[in-house]
This record gives structure tokens, C-alpha cells and sequence, in this order.
């Protein structure tokens, strides 16, 4: 079974999304971090953002895999490298370009082959697994989305104004939303998720009731 979870920055889709696949025991796919780990590759080759055919294939020959939780960038451990804000400063040269988001799209679905995985993105049940068996989209409104962010930073003892956090946030759904392929949208099927309000447990728990009811729906379905 395929469990897609989309939706904007900060609506805490990586933790959710984790936590479920744990719960069900089934496999977890971080896409963002693939885009993240290619960008990191970009800042190590001090790459021309604007030549296309050098990015697809600085892409291509960059072997990014997931073990121990941890991920790996041509065997280097970057798990905390590719969360830095020099990486999501530029994240929307990988992220805008056709033939990086064709690639890693290829790369997901041969990852999520055979497996009960689910998997956390922005374009999972719309464009990359539009079969998928159960799509989520999460989201939550900016007010809230940029709070939870002030605080996540305050925990790692880094204070911002929330309006700094709030501008920076603003401008990532927009250009997530803008995306000529790829964008930012809830598919047509998904179950749409408002957070607003709810504590990650109770989030947690809509999540696992959406799968075990469409698992359900299925299984009726004799599906
Ligand atoms: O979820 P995240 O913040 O780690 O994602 C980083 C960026 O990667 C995000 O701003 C947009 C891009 N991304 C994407 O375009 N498609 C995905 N499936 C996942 C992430």
C-alpha cells in the first residue's frame, strides 16, 4: 500500500509522516530530502545555477541513499548538512527544474516498488504515485505553520521574530505553489488534513484512522 502525505512547509508532515510508517511498519520515504541532498551537491561543485544540463547531470551521478535514518550523499552522512538554510536558500533551482524533478520522481517509484512505504513530499498523490492506495494532504494555516517553526527554533536556541519566520515561509509556499511541474497541490482524491489546533498526537491518530479506514474501504472493495 502506498500512503501519500502532502502539504506545505512547517504543516509537520516529516515527523507525522515518519511516525506513521512506523506505526504501520511500513517503509518511509523523505522526498524533500532528495531534493535537499541534490542541492548540497550543487554547493559542493560551486555549480552554475542557471545551466540546466550540468545540474541534471551533477543529479544524475549523485548516489543519495537512506539507512539508519540518516541520509547519504555519495556515501557522506548529510542528515543535518541539508536541513542548513544555505540549502533551502536554493532549493528552488533543483526543485523548478523539469528534468531533476523526472529523475528523482523515476528514483522514488523504484524506491516504493514491492514496498508499504509511505511517503512525504509535495507532489507524491499528485504526480509521482497518483494510484497511490491513500493520499493525505496536511496542511495548516501560515499563522500557525510559522509559530510551530519560531518554536522548533527556540528549541535548538535560535531566536527569530515570528514575522522574519512568517516572510521566509511566505515565500517558500510561493514558490512551492508556483512550480511549473510539481507544484504544491492537493490531488484531486486526497483527504485534506487541517492541523490547526491539534497536537502531533492527535494529528498522528487522524492520520492512522484516514489509512486504517481506506485500507478497510479496500478490503470491502476486495481490492
Ligand atoms: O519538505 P522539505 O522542506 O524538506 O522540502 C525541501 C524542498 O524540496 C521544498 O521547498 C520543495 C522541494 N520538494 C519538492 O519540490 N517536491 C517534493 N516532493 C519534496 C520537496
Amino acid at each position: 500500500m502506498i500512503v501519500t502525505i502532502d502539504g506545505p512547509a512547517g504543516a509537520g508532515k516529516s515527523s507525522i509522516a515518519r511516525q506513521a510508517a512506523d506505526s504501520l511498519g511500513f517503509d518511509f520515504l523523505d522526498t524533500g530530502a532528495m531534493y535537499r541532498a541534490v542541492a548540497l551537491a550543487g554547493i559542493r561543485a560551486d555549480i552554475d545555477w542557471d545551466d540546466a544540463a550540468a545540474m541534471l547531470k551533477l543529479a544524475q551521478r549523485s548516489e543519495i541513499a537512506f539507512r539508519n535514518r540518516r541520509v547519504w550523499l555519495n556515501r557522506d552522512d548529510v542528515t543535518e548538512l541539508i536541513r542548513t538554510p544555505s540549502v533551502t536558500d536554493v532549493i528552488r533551482h533543483v526543485a523548478d527544474l523539469p528534468s531533476i524533478r523526472a529523475l528523482l520522481t523515476e528514483k522514488q517509484r523504484r524506491y516504493a516498488r514491492g514496498h508499504d512505504i509511505v511517503t512525504e513530499g509535495r507532489d507524491q498523490g499528485s504526480e509521482v504515485f497518483p494510484e497511490a492506495e491513500c493520499k493525505i494532504f496536511l496542511t495548516a494555516s501560515a499563522e500557525e505553520r510559522a509559530r510551530r517553526r519560531q518554536q522548533q527554533l527556540g528549541e535548538v536556541g535560535r531566536y527569530v521574530p515570528l514575522d522574519t519566520v512568517l516572510a521566509q515561509q511566505n515565500r517558500r509556499d510561493e514558490e512551492d505553489q508556483s512550480r511549473p511541474v510539481g507544484r504544491l497541490r492537493p490531488a484531486a482524491d486526497a483527504v485534506i488534513l487541517n492541523s490547526d489546533g491539534l497536537s502531533l498526537e492527535e494529528v498522528l491518530l487522524e492520520v492512522l484512522r484516514i489509512v486504517h479506514h481506506r485500507r478497510a474501504e479496500l478490503a470491502a472493495a476486495g481490492a
